[in-house]
């Protein structure tokens, strides 16, 4: 008699499970455990399969397919067509509610203008800011729901998304409104953070302080009495916010009960990353610039640093993060998209993959679990996610890849095939070209 689950998926190439209990650091970065163990079983010329089995949203098993099939009775069957399973991504640091593409600005950038003169002359943030506070509630909420949609389609289940092109109490609420309207209607769950603190807003560019004391004396407040966001954020960089403006900012928000994150060092090294290590702030982000004294900060304030390669490959900016001296300090390096109208139009975990290889210096394993577990661990969301393991959660990224090291090998094309949420399929390529070239 054979246990009965909901889905099989099979006749994969390798599944990456990425398994193990919390982030992944130092050289267990590096390590994915594939199945079947870095082996491509092949008999008769052909892939012995490999398969996940799920149950009610749960991964029950993950195994040689025949094994699989012995033990188990599929409702439905998914064929990986020879390609690789993955943990569906966990994407740590996004901005999707917006009204408008900035596409004029990246055009700007190629002919010499840098992302601050931007800001100085009215666009960058503002310009979004001016757009959505113009744009009905309907339209910006169809405009999320169709993003988030076609960040399924890249393999990403789950996602930290932020507020922040509001900036006035109404407008921000509105933004983490749309975003838990989202949660509940499509297939990939948000942790929402408040970032009304991205920029000071024109109204209150003569009376900055002004602004810092309705962030942290009503919108936060109102944001955290009414659930509406887990985690508070604030762009600490030239240009932007001061380290004293960010810290009433973060420790009103701690006071709250709020989780930190913090855009951090991304321009300039104003501190702002020993900032967040201080307050223990569970992410920092950016750290382009990041200090040796920020490095030490964050491992004293258990604070993971999330890295955003799409951002300097879209402001131009020729220096990165030392992802390399991250790793070594035994920080649980994350990655993320940082998807927004102005530095980084990225919606696929795939091609962050394959910049962080080439710009960061990461190994293929070691920025698929950056791009997994890792993220997975700083999202406050229920259950265990980025991984494939029994008891997880039946997140999967199916793509027509031979192996993994594809991932930061190939760019240009989207390999994903399908994608599994809590254990059903919500999205499937339907094309009959083979699916490996
Ligand atoms: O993470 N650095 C600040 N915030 C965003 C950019 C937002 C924008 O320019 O619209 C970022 O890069
Ligand atoms: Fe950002």
């Amino acid at each position: 008699m054979k246990e009965q689950v909901d889905l099989i998926v099979d006749e994969a190439s390798e599944v990456v499970t990425v398994a193990g209990d919390g982030p992944a650091v130092g050289a267990a970065l590096d390590e994915l455990h594939v199945v079947p163990d870095g082996a491509v079983a092949l008999r008769d010329g052909l892939v012995v399969a490999v398969a996940v089995a799920l149950r009610d949203g749960l991964v029950v098993a993950v195994g040689p397919g025949e094994e699989l099939h012995a033990t188990y009775e599929a409702e439905r069957e998914l064929s990986a067509r020879g390609g690789v399973v993955l943990p569906g991504f966990c994407d740590p640091h996004t901005h999707p509610v917006f009204a408008t593409t900035r596409e004029a600005e990246f055009d700007l950038r190629a002919r010499g203008g840098t992302y601050q003169d931007i800001t100085r002359a009215g666009g960058g943030i503002f310009s979004s800011v001016r757009a959505l506070r113009d744009t009905p509630r309907e339209t910006l909420g169809k405009l999320l729901t169709d993003r988030l949609d076609r960040l399924v389609m890249c393999g990403t289940t789950s996602i930290e998304a932020k507020s922040g092109y509001g900036l006035d109490l109404e407008s921000e609420v509105l933004a983490l409104e749309l975003l838990a309207d989202a949660d509940a209607t499509r297939p990939i769950d948000i942790d929402r953070t408040c970032l009304a603190a991205h920029q000071v807003p024109p109204e209150f560019a003569e009376h900055r302080e002004a602004y810092v004391e309705l962030v942290t004396s009503k919108i936060l407040p109102t944001v955290q009495e009414r659930g509406l966001a887990r985690s508070a954020d604030v762009f600490c960089d030239e240009g932007a916010f001061t380290v004293d403006e960010a810290r009433a900012v973060l420790e009103a928000a701690k006071a709250l009960g709020l989780a930190l994150r913090v855009h951090a060092d991304e321009l300039a090294p104003v501190g702002a990353s020993e900032l967040a290590g201080e307050l223990g702030a569970q992410t920092a982000d950016h750290l382009v610039k990041i200090s040796d004294a920020g490095i030490e900060a964050l491992v004293a304030g258990g604070t993971t640093p999330v890295l955003l390669p799409g951002t300097c490959f879209s402001l131009r900016i020729r220096e990165v993060a030392p992802a390399r001296r991250l790793i070594e300090a035994g920080l649980p390096v994350a990655l993320a998209t940082d998807f927004n109208p102005g530095t980084s139009y990225i919606p696929s975990m795939v091609e962050i993959i394959a910049l962080a290889c080439g710009l960061l210096d990461m190994t293929v394993a070691e920025a698929i679990t950056a791009a997994t577990r890792n993220a997975a661990e700083t999202l406050g969301l229920p259950g265990v996610r980025g991984r494939i393991q029994p008891g997880a959660l039946g997140d999967l990224a199916v793509l027509d890849v031979p192996n993994h090291l594809f991932l930061g090998y190939q760019m240009g094309w989207n390999p994903v095939t399908a994608v599994v949420k809590d254990g059903a399929v919500v999205w499937q390529r339907h094309d009959d070209r083979p699916a490996l070239l």
